[in-house]
């Protein structure tokens, strides 16, 4: 049995922590949020995650598991320290680093044997090199230490199943001995593990989301295009997807990206190339496409709704950035809904998990328990996030119900040849109306 600390209990940290502790390591997890760490341990998570309730309290009661404020008593006879704080954009898109660097000199300050730290949160290249040099001058007395990068690549919403069966682990550092004993600690997730220098995992992190997220921005480009020629961009994605060399996943054309990592990580990466005086032309575009998404949604529905939406009722399916989470960071939904209030319409919305967060964030969106009855007197709804309920709707009962039966499939889950037989008026994203959309 290892014995393995996390500090930062976020998304990244709560979930690894949890997942290592359940392969059979004795995690001791901190944060300097005493708030947080008083609620883990009353069984109260931070985030919401499918399976992560059950995954806690497993491993708490079996003793693998526990939470601290204290970096004293989380670095007692540990090998291993994971740093797993946030990492938030800088006011001009680098990446803000001061918790990073708050928690590499706690680490140096109270440690008392020799320590591997890892770097799991998304940090700039080099900052591996940066946080070493922060660990020298803080410690008091000088201890050995590594540093090796390990980035994550977890999706909220299935993070579990992605940290159990990763499609490979990536390790660097400028210590292959460290490297390799942080490879022992994932070999029991049976995945491929790449081992290089630091910089080179660090690259390894930004380039993966930053290409992720270039394939949602092409495939939205496309969409457009399919649209204005007639053909339907969700059987272009299938069609596309069986090619090997492209993939069918991250081809869902639509609203584009939000969250906490591709609008972070892509701007990150594109500040990074411009601070060295390169101009990342396709990192830019491709902001600049996935944002575009956002306002087309309301030009579009303008247009169904014969060219204003003032005084009208427009009801939000969804508002979580994706399905199976509450993050509301960098949601699509924000900022359709502040778009629609700006033009004068009354916004509603109702989401499965996120309204408590959503209100909050959108005062002027009245809120609703459930989707019929968000749906009663609307002149329109817009899908804006996936779930799997509003798959399930019957559009029979949300027609009977609203004003006028105009959807905005902003998410491209229904059937358009359906919605349109059933009496709405119904446009989706890239569904070309002389294609299958027509
Ligand atoms: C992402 C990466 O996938 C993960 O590896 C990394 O560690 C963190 O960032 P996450 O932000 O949780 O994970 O969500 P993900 O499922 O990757 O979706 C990202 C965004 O892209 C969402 O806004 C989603 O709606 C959007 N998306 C995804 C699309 O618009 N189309 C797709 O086909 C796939």
């Amino acid at each position: 049995m290892k014995q393995i600390c996390v500090v930062g209990v976020g998304y990244v940290g709560i979930v690894s922590g949890a997942c290592f502790a359940d392969l059979g390591n004795r995690v001791i997890a901190l944060d300097i949020d005493e708030k947080r760490v008083a609620n883990l341990n009353k069984g109260i998570m931070p985030i919401y995650e499918p399976g992560l309730d059950e995954l806690v309290e497993r491993n708490v009661k079996a003793g693998r598991l526990s939470f601290t404020t204290s970096y004293k008593e989380a670095l007692d006879g540990t090998e291993f320290a994971f740093i797993a704080v946030g990492t938030p954009s800088g006011v001009e898109g680098d990446a803000d680093l001061q918790y990073v660097a708050a928690a590499a000199r706690s680490i140096a300050e109270n440690m008392t044997e020799p320590l591997i730290l890892i770097n799991k949160s998304t940090v700039p290249v080099g900052t591996g090199d940066w946080v070493a040099d922060i660990v020298k001058e803080a410690q008091p007395k000088p201890i050995d230490f590594s540093v090796v990068s390990c980035p994550e690549f977890l999706r909220e919403g299935s993070a579990i199943g992605d940290f159990m069966n990763p499609h490979r682990t990536v390790l660097g550092s400028q210590d292959m001995e460290a490297a390799e004993k942080v490879a022992h600690l994932h070999l029991p997730l049976r995945a491929p593990i790449v081992i290089t220098n630091l910089r080179t995992a660090e690259m390894i992190k930004y380039a993966s989301n930053a290409f992720l997220a270039t394939k949602i921005s092409f495939i939205n480009e496309v969409a457009d295009i399919c649209e204005v020629l007639g053909a339907d961009v969700k059987e272009v994605s299938v069609g596309m997807g069986y090619d090997k060399r492209i993939g069918p996943m991250f081809l869902d054309a639509g609203l584009g990206w939000g969250g906490s990592c591709f609008p972070k990580d892509v701007r990150a990466l594109a500040f990074m190339a411009e601070e060295k005086g390169l101009d990342p032309k396709i990192l830019n575009e491709t902001m600049i496409v996935n944002y575009r998404r956002r306002e087309l949604v309301v030009e579009h529905l303008t247009e169904m709704l014969d060219g204003s939406i003032k005084e009208k009722t427009i009801g939000l399916l969804g508002l979580a950035f994706k399905p199976n989470t509450d993050d509301m960071r960098d949601a699509p939904s924000t900022d359709i809904a502040k778009a629609l209030n700006a033009a004068g319409a009354t916004v509603r919305g109702y989401d499965p998990v996120s309204m408590d967060v959503a209100r909050g964030l959108l005062p002027a969106v009245k809120m609703f328990d459930d989707p019929y009855s968000m749906a009663e007197g609307c002149d329109a709804l817009i899908v804006v996030t996936e779930w799997n309920e509003f798959k399930q709707l019957s559009l029979k009962k949300v027609k009977g119900l609203m004003k006028t039966p105009v959807i905005f499939d902003a998410r491209n889950i229904y059937d358009p040849a359906e919605a349109r037989e059933l009496g709405f008026n119904y446009r989706g994203m890239g569904r070309g109306f002389n294609g299958n959309g027509s």
